[in-house]
């Protein structure tokens, strides 16, 4: 058919690449990972470093603006960040009218698009254009807004996401605590008496945020941009991210693990799974990774992490099965020969149990720090010499040919 013919005689290079394997849609400068040596860097520091000397809040100045901040941008930044914490009467309304056994994930991405609709410089119709401009301090200054707007509020619409689902009143963001602090203070998870959070476990979670916070094209972060290459608000943008996410081959992981780890029971179940998902009658989730073919450097942190909220929380009674798959996996030849390692999801999953979240809040988990990376993209993008081009990608048609319409009386 002509339509065929058109795909192979066009000027210029159009690839079929499913999955975007071989596909770089952008030059960045955020985030680094070489897949084989098992190298993560954000803005050219190691994850290792930063995971044992920064937190959460700093390496997001440093992936957002390109290099550590100074005490005073920190101590900008961080009040800027923590201040908008604060959400308007009507977000937590909207918040309420969610069914009591909606999915977190679900009330979260519908959260973000509704910031959209309550900030009026997000109307895209209002805009036409690209509203930020390099090097224009009146633009610069409604983005970085619109940056501190949504980290800061990401915690308290998570908060208010586990909490509206138990039937319990919101509670304010606090003064006084760090952002994981505050977001572990808001949720009261346990429902303690004058609680404040364990500093080991706000510690944890502090690191479990800054590996998650970032991890460059991700079916999320390329999803914001897709929808952020429109001109779009970046309140509709992230929402765009928040439900990619919430896939179980993406952010869903962490959840699906335990969820696995539960099926399997006791370790000695472990060997007729692993035969069953050779059979590819099961899944190996927390296993496997589009970009890194040895151990994702970040399930090392985590395992040490977990090591640290085991002793606080005891241990949890699935880490045996956990252990036993991890091993099992690593010597099974159909798993070596695929590269199939262990990748952040794998541990995650059993420090939030141990700490007491519910399973379906995991995503959430990882949706709250991502809100960083994915932010550090966009602006990236927004800002990038020459302007947005819209994320318009070809396809090669396959279908039928021309053909004439047939009436619905005359169609056999
Ligand atoms: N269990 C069993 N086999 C697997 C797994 C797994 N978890 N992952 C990949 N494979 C197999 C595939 O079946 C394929 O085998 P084949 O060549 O015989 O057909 C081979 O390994 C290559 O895998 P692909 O599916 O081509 O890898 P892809 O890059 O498309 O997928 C993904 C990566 C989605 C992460 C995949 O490994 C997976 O589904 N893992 C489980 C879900 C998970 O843990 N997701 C979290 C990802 S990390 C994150 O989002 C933080």
């Amino acid at each position: 058919p002509d339509e065929r013919e058109e795909n192979e005689t066009e000027k210029g290079l159009r690839v079929s690449d499913k999955g975007f394997l071989n596909t770089a849609v952008l030059r960045s400068e955020i985030t680094f990972i070489d897949g084989d040596a098992g190298i993560l860097r954000y803005r050219g520091y190691p994850i290792e470093q930063l995971a044992l000397h920064s937190s959460h809040l700093e390496t997001a100045y440093l992936l957002l603006y390109g290099s550590l901040p100074t005490k005073s941008q920190f101590k900008v930044f961080e009040t800027e960040v923590l201040h908008h914490g604060v959400t308007h009467a009507d977000a937590e309304q909207f918040c309420r009218s969610f069914r009591y056994d909606a999915h977190p994930m679900a009330i979260l991405t519908s959260a973000f698009a509704y910031l959209g609709s309550y900030y009026g410089e997000a109307n895209p119709s209002l805009q036409g254009q690209n509203l930020y401009t390099r090097g224009n301090a009146a633009s610069l200054e409604i983005m970085d807004k619109q940056i501190y707007r949504l980290i800061g509020k990401a915690t308290t619409l998570a908060a208010m996401a586990y909490r509206v689902r138990q039937g319990r009143e919101f509670v304010t963001p606090p003064t006084g605590f760090s952002y994981t602090g505050s977001f572990l203070y808001q949720m009261d998870h346990l429902g303690e008496e004058n609680y404040t959070p364990n500093p080991v476990l706000e510690k944890a979670l502090d690191v479990l945020f800054l590996l998650h916070a970032d991890h460059e094209m991700n079916a999320s972060s390329t999803t914001v941009l897709q929808t952020g290459s429109s001109l779009v608000d970046p309140y509709s943008a992230i929402a765009a991210g928040c439900a990619s996410l919430y896939g179980p081959l993406h952010g869903g992981a962490n959840e699906a693990v335990i969820r696995m780890l539960i099926s399997i029971g006791k370790p000695e179940n472990v060997p007729a799974f692993l035969e069953a998902v050779k059979k590819r009658e099961k899944v190996l989730s927390g296993f496997g990774h589009r970009v890194y073919k040895t151990s994702d450097p970040r399930s090392f942190i985590v395992r040490k992490t977990a090591d640290e909220v085991f002793k606080i929380t005891g241990k949890d009674e699935l880490l045996e099965t956990a252990m036993a798959l991890h091993a099992a996996a690593m010597k099974d030849e159909y798993f070596i020969k695929r590269k199939l390692a262990p990748n952040v999801d794998f541990c995650s999953g059993l420090i939030y149990r141990a700490m007491g979240f519910p399973l379906d809040f995991f995503p959430v988990l990882f949706a709250v720090p991502r809100v960083v990376g994915w932010l550090a993209h966009w602006r990236q993008m927004m800002l990038q010499e020459g302007g947005v081009k819209i994320w318009r990608p070809r396809q090669i048609y396959v279908g039928a040919g021309k053909r004439d319409y047939v009436p619905i009386d005359e169609r056999v």
